[in-house]
């Protein structure tokens, strides 16, 4: 029996393809490399020993869908595949519509005409908008401020109204918090494409000297330190997080929804501040205005997926800063090296 890795070629994909081979899960792999490139499964490869069926495609085309599930034995399937920059969402909504949307609405229909109904889907602390209070329950209201943002929620509400209308669908929502660092072998990481929008690549990217310096998005939130604070958590962590949810669709749990967290929250400043240790060097930056559509305070109260899934992040800051920077350090330029 194997798992469907949707987006597998990506930064949280290959993470969790390493973790799922570890255990002696076979996977399948579609990607349409839109976002990624074939370097990250060859070094699973490396790392692993073991070997990934892929198929290069994407997830909107059914044919292929169809293909992949007449040739595999598959019993569930994790759908990382996903467009999700915030940016380019509100310039391009249609794209982010179609692709998040639509991919997994197609997914759905396919996995439904084979009759495998275990689901695992990336969803985002995104869908929490800007929180009443901390820290987030999964049971606090959703909202959205962006396409990418409400592309995950209107995911979110199908998966309910799919499993309401057949409750033999197992499906497990996971709302990531702040992924970053690496895997520690240093051969996979996150490669961004372009200006990384995100802070811990931004920050890589300084360190490397890539970047002159980062722009910290305000300091006049309400914040000890008034810089935005997030709940970072290390990929290995996130990785695992889906191997236990693949455990408990075993259980014919139904429609779950967790958080996936650390539960601890750190500022722009101590993240720059950590990773000058890790690398011995200087992390230049400036203070500017806020980044619209941002948020003061984000990070997860974990419990639930204690509870449930017996999961919880092992990892603290000095593995996440010292994984990312052997990540860089070994790859100045990504995949492409
Ligand atoms: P990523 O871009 O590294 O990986 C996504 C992969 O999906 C890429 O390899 C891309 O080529 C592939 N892909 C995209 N659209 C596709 C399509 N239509 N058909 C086939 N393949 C397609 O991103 P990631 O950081 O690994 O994120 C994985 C998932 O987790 C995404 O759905 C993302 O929205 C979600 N998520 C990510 C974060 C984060 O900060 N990284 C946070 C919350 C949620
Ligand atoms: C961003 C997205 C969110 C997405 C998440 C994970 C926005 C508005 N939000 O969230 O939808 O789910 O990534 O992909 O883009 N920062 C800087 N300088 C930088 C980059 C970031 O100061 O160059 C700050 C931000 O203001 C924030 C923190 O660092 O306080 C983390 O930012 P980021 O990594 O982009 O994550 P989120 O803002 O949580």
């Amino acid at each position: 029996m194997s798992v469907l890795i949707t987006g597998g070629a990506g930064y949280i994909g290959s993470h969790t393809i390493v973790e799922l081979l570890n255990i002696g899960t076979d996977v399948v792999v579609i990607d349409n490399l839109s976002n990624s490139s074939l370097e990250s499964l060859s070094r699973v490869k490396s790392i692993t020993a073991q070997q990934v069926t892929f198929y290069e495609g994407d997830i909107l085309d059914k044919a292929l869908l169809r293909k992949i599930f007449s040739e595999n034995n598959i019993e569930a399937a994790i759908h990382f595949a996903g467009l999700k920059a915030v940016g380019e969402s509100v310039e391009q909504p249609l794209k982010y519509y179609t692709n998040n949307v639509t991919g997994t609405i197609v997914l759905c229909e396919v996995m439904a005409e084979f009759g495998i109904k275990n689901l695992v889907f990336s969803s985002s602390a995104t869908v929490y908008g800007d929180p009443a209070s901390l820290p987030i329950l999964e049971s606090f209201p959703a909202s959205a401020t962006n396409p990418y943002g409400q592309s995950k929620l209107v995911v979110e509400y199908i998966l309910a109204d799919l499993h309401h209308s057949d409750p033999s669908w197992n499906i497990a929502c996971l709302r990531y918090f702040n992924p970053v660092g690496a895997h520690d072998s240093g051969l996979i990481g996150e490669d961004p494409n372009d200006i990384p929008n995100n802070l811990m690549p931004f920050i890589s990217q300084v360190a490397i000297g890539k970047r002159e310096k980062l722009m910290v998005f305000g300091d006049d939130y309400a914040t000890p330190d008034g810089t935005g604070v997030r709940d970072y958590i290390h990929v290995v962590d996130l990785a695992v997080g889906h191997l236990k949810a693949l455990d408990k669709l075993k259980t014919n749990c139904g429609l779950v929804t967790y958080n996936l967290g650390t539960g601890q929250g750190y500022s722009v400043l101590e993240m720059v501040k950590a990773f000058e240790k890790a690398s011995n060097k200087k992390i230049k930056y400036d203070i500017v205005a806020r980044r619209p559509g941002d948020i003061g305070a984000c990070y997860a109260d974990p419990k639930k997926a204690k509870i449930e899934l017996n999961w919880a992040a092992t990892h603290n800051l000095d593995d996440m800063v010292n994984s990312s920077w052997k990540w860089q350090s070994q790859n100045p330029k990504g995949y492409s090296d």
